[in-house]
């Protein structure tokens, strides 16, 4: 990525941030805003498609935010906002639904997912989420998007979408957006439980290592993790969920301690019980700062409201720009 580029990211509101979260998404974020122009915002018309509790909506969304600052997203360096504080989001995104197409977005392997998780609820808004998620992004005209690897057929769609508008308008509105992750490519953190993604929404609660989770918790999470009954003998290739462990280990930054485990692996000499520990006491002295700037975040509203204040007006130029493009491409012009 060279020059100084735009980078839009969101996370949806919808439960107590983990450990998948982060490493898919924040961390990039924190990485980014020293070098681009950065947007990012809590997705709470997202959150909307499974009808949260109103009280727990907005608790989410200031959780959230909490996060993102105590994570080390600087709102003096990147644009910190709210979806819904943003009224031109929703406008692009009625016009992106005039160029979407209903078989592209009944293919899109996540709605497909989530009729199977709620066959009873499959509304509109579930069909359009990656309307919306292109309009999220294409309103700030981005270049680069920092998300998990789930994310990937939305971000497919944005480019589709980002392509159809400049060719059917004949314009060169919208950049494609690619995606970005420090490692290279997306990556997807699995779960404690046996579950390929750490998810607060889909695995389970013991799967899952919340950044709010105390030291204790974290301990019996991962000591109860699912694992195997060990190599039979030297060389074996390494089962998937040991693999998991290791990449959680690199991940919170036991990067030479997991190289040991992988050699006790092939020796057939490892003992679970002391990566588990291993990984317990990596996880519990990376999430100790977060935890502690998250009380500070919580106990300061006046911060927040600032915080989010100067966003909107920030977010809401850059959206204004794009939209002066866009409706002027589409004919939507003034007449008096
Ligand atoms: P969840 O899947 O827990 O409901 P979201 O869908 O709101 O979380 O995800 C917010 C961001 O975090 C997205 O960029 C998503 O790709 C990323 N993310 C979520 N879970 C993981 C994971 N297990 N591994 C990598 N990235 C993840
Ligand atoms: N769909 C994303 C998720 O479930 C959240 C999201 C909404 C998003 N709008 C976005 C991510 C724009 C990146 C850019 O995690």
């Amino acid at each position: 990525m060279s020059g100084r580029k735009r980078v839009v990211s969101g996370i949806r509101p919808t439960g107590d941030l983990h450990l998948g979260n982060y490493f898919g998404a924040i961390k990039n974020f924190v990485e980014l805003q020293d070098k681009h122009e950065c947007y990012f915002f809590v997705a709470d018309l997202h959150a909307l498609t499974t009808h949260p509790n109103p009280d727990n909506l907005a608790q989410n969304v200031k959780h959230t935010l909490v996060v993102y600052l105590a994570s080390g997203v600087d709102p003096d360096k990147a644009t910190l906002y709210v979806q819904s504080d943003v009224p031109e989001i929703p406008e692009l995104y009625v016009y992106l639904n005039m160029i979407a197409y209903k078989g592209e977005l009944e293919r899109c392997p996540t709605f497909k997912e989530k009729i199977r998780q709620h066959p009873d609820n499959v509304n509109a808004g579930l069909l359009t989420y990656p309307v919306l998620m292109s309009a999220d992004i294409l309103i700030h005209r981005a270049h680069y998007v920092p998300v998990g690897k789930d994310q990937l057929p939305h971000l497919e769609l944005t480019r589709t979408y980002a392509r159809r508008f400049n060719n059917l308008y004949g314009v060169s509105v919208f950049p494609e957006p690619e995606p970005y992750h420090f490692l290279g490519e997306p990556i997807k953190v699995p779960g404690l439980d046996g579950t390929p993604k750490m998810s607060k929404t889909g695995s389970s609660e013991k799967g899952v290592i919340f950044l709010t989770d105390p030291p204790e918790v974290v301990q019996r999470k991962i000591m109860r993790a699912v694992t195997d009954s060990g190599p039979q003998q030297p060389n074996m290739p390494i089962s998937e969920p040991i693999q998991n462990l290791l990449t959680l280990l690199r991940l919170v930054g036991g990067e030479e301690e997991a190289d040991f485990f992988v050699e006790q692996y092939k020796k057939a000499t490892i003992r679970y019980v002391d990566l588990k520990k291993t990984l317990a006491q990596k996880t519990i002295e990376f999430l100790k700062p977060i935890q502690e700037r998250i009380k500070e975040y919580e106990n300061n509203p006046q911060l927040l409201k600032q915080v989010v204040e100067k966003g909107i007006e920030k977010a809401r130029e850059s959206a204004q720009q794009t939209m002066e493009l866009v409706r002027d491409a589409i004919g939507i012009r003034k007449l008096y």
